[in-house]
């Protein structure tokens, strides 16, 4: 795991979330109402609307483009809908966030 530095809790507002651009594509980080941190892939299992632009409820954020409630905990589409994005690993040390992005394994020529 390569743990990157994304800022602080204070540059996400509460009940919503942020984008950060990785070399494995865009991660949204969600700040919820009782300042928890979650990491997950920034597109919706369904037609791929941007979840860090949705509503952010409990654990959960509901996309912006079709209504699609993700957990924010599994990455996984809840009710009748499935689908599931990616969970990223979030650790904090006092304010400061950081993501683990996998280790990217090239081959050898
Ligand atoms: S793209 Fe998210 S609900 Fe359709």
């Amino acid at each position: 795991m390569n743990w990157i530095a994304i800022g602080t809790i204070d540059d996400i507002p509460v009940r919503g979330a942020r984008c950060v651009e990785t070399p494995q594509g865009r991660i949204g980080v969600f700040r919820t109402a009782q300042d928890q941190v979650f990491a997950i892939e920034d597109h919706c299992p369904h037609k791929r609307g941007p979840l860090s632009q949705g509503i952010v409820h409990g654990t959960s954020v509901t996309c912006p483009l079709h209504n699609w409630v993700i957990s924010l905990e599994t990455g996984q589409a809840l009710g009748a809908d499935e689908g599931a994005v990616r969970t990223i690993p979030v650790c904090r040390e006092g304010g400061h966030l950081f993501i683990a992005l996998a280790a990217v394994v090239e081959k050898a020529a």
